[in-house]
């Protein structure tokens, strides 16, 4: 057996082609699970969807020979070994949670994708130097949580925030499987992993719209959230007087609207949304007297999050005076900025142009756990494309043969990395 497996090797063949099909079958199937009437998903992290839908993919793991186990972050890990056991892991994977009425492809094209290249080295006998790791990280939508938990970011206050499934992150972790006690068995180091390359959907239109294969990732922006909670004062609606009043739903207007000016008034990729609110008490005839929002800020560069944050916070005080009331900002997850690999994107253009495919450099305005596992490996994005450039919404689709290119140019690079030293 593993004589043959060296003449695989030595005589390096063309690798074969992923099973697009199969491929395809699985994404399908995978879409059963939080099905909603849209034909999209609503899988959240930590709610029963999720789980059933985990187990799902374990058990192709399993038919993949991967030998799959539920880190105590609740990641799940497929291993393969490899011929060199002193080489760290190449790893590759994706997330299978979603948003609230999501679609069938952001997360779970290059969960799915990952586990297939797997199994067409299997099936292949295809040996590689160094051991494979196909990981699924868990609740990626929820603030990449699961990758923060490999690079020892996860801090007990991110622990106790409950999310959108009702559960606090560590109930989450228990009901999927992990052990949230014991998350410094999951950190890794610099050199524990020799590299990440996430296969994703573009999730925007650039690749549809000028009709290229494959987007070759130069970095991911950083992704920063804050709960801001204004305070005014509660009273009766029909009898406090215009003039009178201190309406936090009011002051959160004018801050939502000043937030979209501010990060529209300078030149630039970035992006700046206010996507949640919450009016206390919430009844037509009172006064809100709390409301908290969401504030999200998005770019490739850190000191331009930071300078727009300073803007807003001001102008956040300006509408305090105005409104009688005042904001308090809470950071609630932050994910800074990640530069994919110069090695590995040329590997992936080599790969890519193997298979006839064409490609284009470029950022990703959405975030991945590839930015987390940047700060310990060098990484690598893969984008396919996004049908008119809509996702986070069920009619999120992208095209089959897409997804066989990508998956396809994931195989290539996992193959070319492994005959690669990037240390
Ligand atoms: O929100 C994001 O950018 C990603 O889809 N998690
Ligand atoms: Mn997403
Ligand atoms: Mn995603």
């Amino acid at each position: 057996m593993l004589g043959s497996l060296a003449l695989r090797q030595a005589a390096n063949p063309a690798p074969p082609s992923i099973n697009g099909t199969r491929l395809i079958n699985h994404i399908d199937a995978l879409s059963e699970f939080g099905k909603n009437s849209e034909g999209g998903v609503s899988r959240l992290a930590y709610s029963d969807a999720d789980r059933r839908g985990r187990d799902y993919v374990i058990g192709l793991m399993r038919g993949a020979q991967l030998n799959p186990t539920i880190d105590a972050a609740a990641n799940i890990i497929g291993r393969r070994a490899g011929s060199e056991p002193s080489l760290p892991p190449i790893l590759f994977g994706s997330h299978t949670d979603t948003v609230p009425e999501g679609g069938n492809y952001d997360g779970v094209v290059g969960s799915l994708g990952a586990i297939e290249v797997a199994q067409t080295l299997t099936e292949n006998k295809i040996a590689t130097r160094h051991g494979l790791e196909v990981i699924i990280f868990q609740n990626e939508e929820g603030g990449l949580i699961g990758s923060r938990a490999i690079d020892g970011e996860l801090t007990e206050k991110e622990l106790a925030l409950v999310s959108r499934s009702g559960k606090t992150i560590r109930e989450g972790i228990e009901y999927l499987g992990g052990d949230s006690k014991n998350l410094a068995d999951v950190r890794r180091k610099r050199g524990d992993i020799a590299a990440y390359l996430e296969l994703h959907i573009e999730q925007g239109g650039i690749l549809d719209s000028e009709k290229i294969d494959i987007g070759i990732v130069e970095g991911i922006v950083g992704i920063n959230w804050w709960d801001v909670t204004i305070e005014g004062f509660a009273n009766h609606a029909g009898t406090t007087p215009m003039n009178k009043r201190q309406d936090a739903l009011l002051a959160a207007a004018a801050f939502i609207q000043a937030v979209n000016k501010i990060v529209t008034n300078v030149p630039g990729r970035q992006v700046g949304t206010v996507g949640r609110i919450q009016a206390l008490p919430g009844a037509p005839n009172v006064i809100p007297g709390t409301v908290v929002v969401s504030l999200e800020l998005r770019d490739l560069d850190r000191s331009k999050i930071s300078m727009l944050y300073g803007q807003i916070s001001e102008e956040a005080q300006r509408i305090a005076r105005t409104h009688q009331t005042s904001f308090r900002f809470e950071e609630i997850n932050t994910n800074i900025p990640a530069p994919t690999d110069a090695r590995i994107r040329k590997l992936i253009a080599a790969s890519a142009e193997e298979l006839g495919l064409s490609t284009k450099l470029m950022p990703s305005g959405a975030g991945h756990d590839a930015q987390d596992i940047a700060r310990l490996a060098p990484v690598g994005m893969i984008f396919i494309p996004s049908v008119a450039g809509i996702s986070h919404s069920p009619r999120e689709f992208s095209r089959p043969k897409d997804i066989v290119n990508g998956t396809n140019v994931l195989l290539h690079t996992v193959l070319k990395l492994d005959q690669t030293r990037l240390s």
